[in-house]
C-alpha cells in the first residue's frame, strides 16, 4: 500500500483524499482533516534503514516482513521449521537462517524484529528482543496470559524499546472514524457493543502423527506441556487448542475488543465484570478452544462489550440516538448523517494512523510511541484472556482492571499465568 507522503501537493492531496474516501466509503472531510502525513521512515536513505530479522516464518510473518522491505534492510530469518526458514529464506534473497532466536538477537546489526511466533511464544521473543535493544512489531494477539503482559509492559517502558501491536484495525480509517464518532458522543448515549467474530472450526479427534522432517517439535511446543504431534496442532492450526492460543476469542477477539476498547476510552483499562459461555461441546480429543462463544463484558460506565460468534464480523456500537457498525469492508449507520457530519473543532481526537507498519518504523526514528503500544495490546489481549477464562470456568467473574486482579477469586486468578515448560521459561532470555 503507497502512503501519502509529507511533501504532497494540496492540490493533489485534495483529489487524492477525494478519490481515498470514495475507494473507502468515508466521508471525505474525514480524509480531509487527517491524513496529509505519510511515513517518514519509508523516505530515509538506504544507509539510515533499520536492520530487520523475522522470526516465525509463517503466513503472517512472511507478509509483514515483505511489506517491512520498504522501511528496512531483511537480513535474517529465524524459524523452527526447516522448510519454512528454508521458503522465506529465497523469498527475502537468502538472508541469514536461524532456528534459535537468541543469535539472532546478539547481532548489533538488527535493529528491528517482527515477531511472528505462534501465540505461545510472543512474550518470551518480545521481551528477549526488547532487553537485547531491538524494537518490535510484535503480532497480535500480544500474549498468552494477562501475567506475560504485565512483564511485556514493564519492560517496554524500562527498556525504552517501541513495540507496536499488529492489531492493524488501529491503522484504518474506518475503524478510526467509529471509534472518533462513538467517542464524541455521535450516537447519543453509547449503551452496548457487539463485536462479532467468526465462529472457530470444531474438528477431531485426531491422532497421533510422525513428527514433519525439519520440524524441531520439542522447540515449537515450548512453555506448554509436551505433547504428540498430530498434524492439526500446529502451523495455523495452533489457534485452536488452548494450549497455545484461546481460539477466535483470542485471535479475532484481539482485533475486534481492541475496537470496543478504543471507543470506550478503555484501552489502557478493562472491564469490571465477565460472563462467558461457550455455546457447543468441543469434540473429544480434537481442538480444544470453542467454536461458538458468547462473552458479556460490562465496563464501570455500565456499558457491555458482547462479543459473539453469533453476529455479522465486524463491531456495532449501540446509543441512544442510533447506531453504528464497522468493518475491514464497511462502515454503517442508522442513518447516513451520523457519518456524513463534519465533528467540530473541539472534538476528542485519536491518534490517527494510516499505515500501521509505516506508523511503527516512524516511531522506531521517533522514538515516540506507536498507536498500538505494549500496554494498549496488553489490555487488548487481557479482555480476550478474561472471556476465555470465564468460558473455561463456566462462571461470571468480577475483574479489577486496576490491580489486574479478579476480586476474592483465588482460583480464577490461578488462570492468570501458565507454568512454563523448562528451559522455554524466562530464565532463556
Ligand atoms: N494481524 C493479523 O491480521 C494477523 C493475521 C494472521 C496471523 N496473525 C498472527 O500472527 C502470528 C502467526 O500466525 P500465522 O498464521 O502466520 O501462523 P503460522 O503457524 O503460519 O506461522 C508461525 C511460524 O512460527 C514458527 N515458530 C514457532 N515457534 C517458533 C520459535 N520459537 N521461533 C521461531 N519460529 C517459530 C512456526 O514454525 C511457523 O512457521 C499469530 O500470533 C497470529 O495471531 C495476525
Amino acid at each position: 500500500m503507497k502512503v501519502l507522503t509529507n511533501n504532497i501537493s494540496r492540490r493533489n492531496f485534495l483529489k487524492t483524499s477525494a478519490a481515498a474516501a470514495a475507494a473507502l466509503g468515508l466521508p471525505e472531510w474525514f480524509i480531509k482533516e487527517g491524513h496529509a502525513h505519510g511515513s517518514v521512515a519509508e523516505k530515509l536513505s538506504s544507509l539510515d534503514k533499520p536492520g530487520i530479522a523475522l522470526i516465525g516464518c509463517g503466513g503472517q510473518g512472511r507478509s509483514v516482513c515483505n511489506w517491512a522491505r520498504n522501511y528496512g534492510h531483511v537480513l535474517a530469518m529465524c524459524d523452527v521449521d526447516e522448510d519454512r526458514l528454508n521458503q522465506a529464506a529465497d523469498q527475502f534473497k537468502a538472508p541469514d537462517k536461524y532456528k534459535d532466536f537468541r543469535e539472532v538477537l546478539e547481532r548489533d546489526d538488527i535493529n528491528v524484529i517482527i515477531n511472528a511466533t505462534p501465540d505461545h511464544w510472543h512474550t518470551l521473543i518480545n521481551i528477549g528482543a526488547m532487553k537485547s535493544g531491538k524494537d518490535v512489531y510484535s503480532e497480535k494477539p500480544l500474549t498468552l496470559t494477562v501475567d506475560e503482559g504485565k512483564r511485556v509492559v514493564d519492560v517496554s517502558r524500562k527498556s525504552k524499546r517501541i513495540l507496536q501491536t499488529g492489531s492493524q484495525q488501529r491503522s484504518d480509517q474506518r475503524f478510526q472514524l467509529a471509534c472518533e464518532l462513538v467517542r464524541n458522543g455521535r450516537i447519543g448515549k453509547l449503551e452496548y457493543i457487539v463485536a462479532g467474530l467468526p465462529t472457530g472450526p470444531r474438528e477431531g479427534p485426531f491422532s497421533k502423527q510422525p513428527v514433519p522432517e525439519g520440524l524441531d517439535w520439542d522447540y515449537y511446543l515450548g512453555q506448554t506441556p509436551v505433547t504428540d504431534y498430530n498434524g492439526h496442532n500446529c502451523h495455523w492450526n495452533f489457534r485452536w487448542w488452548y494450549r497455545f492460543a484461546g481460539g477466535q476469542m483470542t485471535d479475532w477477539g484481539a482485533h475486534h475488543n481492541d475496537i470496543a476498547q478504543w471507543a470506550l476510552g478503555m484501552d489502557r483499562s478493562g472491564p469490571v465484570h465477565v460472563d462467558g459461555r461457550s455455546l457447543i461441546d468441543m469434540i473429544p480429543g480434537g481442538y480444544t478452544a470453542t467454536a461458538k462463544f458468547r462473552v458479556e463484558f460490562t465496563y464501570k460506565n455500565g456499558v457491555k462489550l458482547i462479543t459473539t460468534d453469533e453476529a455479522p464480523n465486524g463491531v456495532r456500537f449501540n446509543g441512544s440516538d442510533g447506531w453504528i457498525f464497522v468493518s475491514r469492508s464497511k462502515l454503517t449507520a442508522s442513518k447516513d448523517s451520523l457519518l456524513k457530519e463534519p465533528l467540530p473543532d473541539d472534538a476528542v481526537r485519536l491518534e490517527r494512523s494510516n499505515s500501521h507498519l509505516g506508523n511503527f518504523f516512524d516511531c522506531v526514528q521517533s522514538r515516540k510511541q506507536p498507536v498500538c503500544d505494549a500496554e494498549i495490546g496488553h489490555r487488548s489481549a487481557s479482555v480476550c484472556h478474561l472471556g476465555v477464562i470465564s468460558v473455561r470456568l463456566r462462571r461470571s467473574l468480577k475483574w479489577n482492571p486496576d490491580k489486574e486482579e479478579f476480586a476474592d477469586d483465588d482460583e480464577a486468578n490461578t488462570w492468570l499465568s501458565r507454568p512454563m515448560r523448562a528451559p522455554y521459561d524466562y530464565d532463556m532470555i
